[in-house]
């Protein structure tokens, strides 16, 4: 099976690309399921078809689904969300509150895990489309095991222990089988660490980023590259959506000046991500609704490659840690020699090259430390970053 999960700024065209590429697949003769994780639906909107908590059929080789957090739970690990339940109650919260609780920050991700775990499992669909929230959100559910570890640590403190024996003295007094809760808990936990393993495979999935050619979505989708890398996922393509023609631009028009800077965001686009294929897409003049507007949005992608292709897949930013030091190797075939300034501010490394200035979004914890020297050769810049 193939996963392609789309990520990018709120509005970019997320859902859009990612309804497209399903539709694309589909007509290839591929069973294709497109879901969307992100709690503001709007997946149902891009297809024109009402969409349910299960899949529903769109059109010949092609389903769709919204995931609904509360019932997945339900449906899931009903054991689990009583033992919290419990525990909030025994706490002192009340019922109302606890049942809010009981969907719990990452909640939302781990039931999109649990689906895509079942998905790659059951082997019945060829493509898995994932159109999922703004990015912030989407690097959540990709480091979702990390996440939900440091989680359960806080709010369980010894937590092994005393959720397990909490369980059984609940279940004596209440008769729910908490202790199966328990088990949920551990059960959960191994599925994600799997789901997880599966989407760092770059044979199975790959991640597009979806941008606009403005500045701050341009700065977030290269924010949300280097997070990507970092973790090891596979970032197989950019694709530049609600581009405006030229013409829009015509001079002393209304667009004359978006049009021209949008020309130089394309081209930090394709330089900054380099080697990846950046894909484009036109804006359609209307808003995107229904298959028709979606097969050509998808055409307009793809032309006549296949979408579930891995497009790219070698990680052009690869982090080493060094005990004075980590070592950061960044792709850049952009420049040709060895002339260029580099300096270092906060988070961003700034690369000057011919006056032209790049910037390059390192990982936050870059912010304090300090850049020690730097070595170019094969296109790759390595830079040292002391510790102290
Ligand atoms: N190429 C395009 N041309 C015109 N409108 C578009 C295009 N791509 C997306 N849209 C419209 O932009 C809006 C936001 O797109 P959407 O895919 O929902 O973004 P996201 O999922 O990233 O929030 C929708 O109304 C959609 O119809
Ligand atoms: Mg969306």
């Amino acid at each position: 099976m193939r996963i392609i999960l789309f990520t990018g700024k709120g509005g970019v065209g997320k859902t859009t690309t990612a309804a497209a590429t399903a539709l694309k697949c589909a007509q290839k003769g591929l069973k294709t399921l497109v879901v969307s994780t992100d709690p503001a639906h709007s997946l149902s909107d891009a297809l024109n078809i009402e969409l349910q908590p299960e899949p529903t059929v769109i059109s010949e080789n092609l389903w769709g689904q919204e995931f609904d957090v509360y019932y997945s739970m339900k449906k899931n690990w009903d054991n689990m969300r009583h033992l919290m339940l419990s525990i909030f109650k025994w706490k002192g919260v009340s019922n109302v509150v606890a049942e809010e609780l009981s969907v719990l920050p990452g909640m939302e991700e781990a039931s999109a895990f649990l689906w895509i775990e079942k998905y790659y499992r059951e082997k019945f669909y060829d493509v898995l489309i994932i159109d999922s929230a703004p990015t912030g959100e989407t690097l959540t559910l990709l480091t979702l095991p990390q996440v939900m570890q440091s989680w359960l640590t806080k709010a369980f403190p010894g937590q092994k222990l005393v959720i397990k024996t909490l369980g059984k003295v609940l279940n004596k007094t209440k008769g729910i089988p908490l202790d199966k809760g328990y088990d949920e808990l551990q059960n959960l936990f191994s599925k994600l660490e799997q789901v997880q393993k599966v989407m760092l495979n770059p044979k199975v999935c790959s991640i597009r980023i979806v941008a606009n050619p403005e500045r701050m979505v341009i700065q977030e989708a290269k924010r949300a590259f280097t997070y990507l890398n970092l973790y090891g996922y596979n970032v197989d393509a950019i694709v530049v959506n609600r581009i405006l023609p030229e013409i829009v631009g015509a001079k002393g028009s209304l667009f004359e000046q978006y049009v021209k800077s949008q020309t130089d965001y394309i081209k930090d686009i394709e330089e900054s991500f380099q080697p990846l294929p950046v894909y484009k897409v036109l804006h359609q003049g209307a808003e995107v609704f229904g298959l028709d507007l979606l097969d050509q949005i998808g055409t307009a992608i793809y032309g006549t490659n296949n979408p579930h292709e891995i497009f790219h897949a070698e990680n052009p930013f690869k982090v080493k840690e060094f005990s004075q030091y980590y070592k950061i190797s960044i792709y850049l075939p952009f420049i040709k020699d060895n002339e260029f300034k580099l300096d270092k501010f906060g988070d961003e490394l700034i690369i000057e090259v011919n006056g032209r200035k790049k910037s390059v979004l390192l990982p936050r914890f870059a912010n304090f430390l300090q850049l020690d020297g730097h070595a170019f050769e094969n296109a790759w810049l390595h830079i040292r970053l002391n510790k102290n």
